[in-house]
């Protein structure tokens, strides 16, 4: 009898198709197609999003079973994103996960998206160097939508420690990059553009939140403000400073994750500390990473780039997990916008 456990994973909650074959915890191929389409409106437009959603399921998933070099009648069970994310993108990797296990007469798992970010840390890839946070351990989820300090007890028992009462620190880089004139999605700009420039130029009101909770609509604000006053002096204010800007109001965002993510270091008493989501890619964040590492003794760890931005791979191997403890779900399975941990 084949003892080996071969999950698909299917991740379709925002602007990325992806599909990823975890074999036995072990990353065989992955593929991933993104939507271009959203660039021109400055931000991800939901209808959009699901047609082009429903143009890429099938060849990123047949692509991503090419790559691992299996056939599909060797999976074992295909794991989807339930949520959270946009309903219409959703949709498509829910129902196209339902008709394939239908077809396959093979269990459906259903996998939250954020959990996923986090167990992302689990995958184990070829010449990589694989190491694990061991449990419990902390993590920061940074993305466009959440900001959350979690505390990861096993694969599937996780507990909000703070959490953003407004907006997400991804949403408010994004914005810097918007108020600024600059592209879309504004992360990897504001951080480009940021490495150039000087940290301590300009400062910015940091939010005053109690407990581990995180605000970051007041600094939005601040940054906004700022800037309509300095352009009313100086119109070219922005161009001739735009690189001092991005540094300190990214140096402000960081201060402030790091800071509540030190205190529930210390209120928890646990060092081991991981870091997960689209906002990990930032190269000022990593490096606060790195300097507690050496300074306060955390052991750190920091997912690599292909894992920062939304995957299958993580969906699967979240998917690998649930399937060890028989956890499927059924047909009648919805999808949900908002889901918490
Ligand atoms: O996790 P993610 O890919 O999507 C969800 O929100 O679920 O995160 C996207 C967010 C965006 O706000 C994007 O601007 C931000 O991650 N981001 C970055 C960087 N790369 C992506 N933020 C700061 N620095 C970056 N290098």
């Amino acid at each position: 009898m084949n003892q080996d456990i071969v999950i698909l994973g299917i991740e379709s909650s925002c602007d990325d198709t992806s599909a990823a074959i975890i074999k036995n915890g072990w990353l065989l191929g992955q593929a991933t197609a993104s939507q271009e389409v959203h660039r021109i409106y400055g931000g991800v437009v939901p209808e959009l999003a699901s047609r082009a959603h429903e143009q890429n399921i099938v060849p990123t998933v047949d692509a991503a079973i090419k790559r691992a070099g299996i056939q599909k009648e060797e999976i074992s069970a295909i794991g989807f994103t339930r949520g959270p994310g946009l309903m219409g993108s959703l949709l498509v990797g829910v129902s196209f996960a339902k008709g394939l296990s239908v077809s396959l007469g093979i269990p459906l798992i259903d996998v939250n998206h954020l959990q996923g970010h986090i167990l992302a840390h689990f995958i184990d890839e070829e010449g990589k160097d694989n190491r694990h946070p061991e449990f419990p351990f902390l993590c920061l989820l940074v993305s466009g939508g959440n900001s959350q300090i979690v505390k990861v007890n096993s694969y599937n028992q996780m507990e909000i420690l703070g959490q953003t009462i407004d907006d997400a620190a991804g949403e408010t880089i994004d914005k810097c990059s918007k108020f600024m004139g600059l592209g879309y999605p504004g992360g990897p700009i504001i951080d480009k553009l940021a490495r150039k420039g000087n940290p301590n130029a300009f400062t910015f009101n940091k939010p005053v939140i109690r407990g581990l909770d995180y605000s970051f609509s007041g600094l939005k604000t601040s940054l906004l403000y700022f800037l309509r006053d300095r352009m009313k002096e100086n119109p070219d204010f922005i161009e001739q400073n735009k690189e001092d800007i991005a540094a300190s109001f990214e140096r402000t965002v960081v201060e402030v994750l790091m800071h509540k993510l030190t205190l529930a270091v210390k209120q928890t008493g646990i060092k081991r500390v991981a870091l997960a989501g689209g906002v990990s890619a930032n190269t000022k964040l990593r490096e606060a990473y790195l300097e507690k590492k050496e300074k306060a003794g955390w052991d750190v760890y920091i997912p690599p780039f292909s894992y920062t931005t939304d995957n299958a791979a993580m969906i699967a191997m979240n998917a690998y997990f649930k399937y060890q403890d028989g956890d499927f779900c059924s047909l009648d399975q919805p999808a949900f916008s908002r889901v918490t941990i």
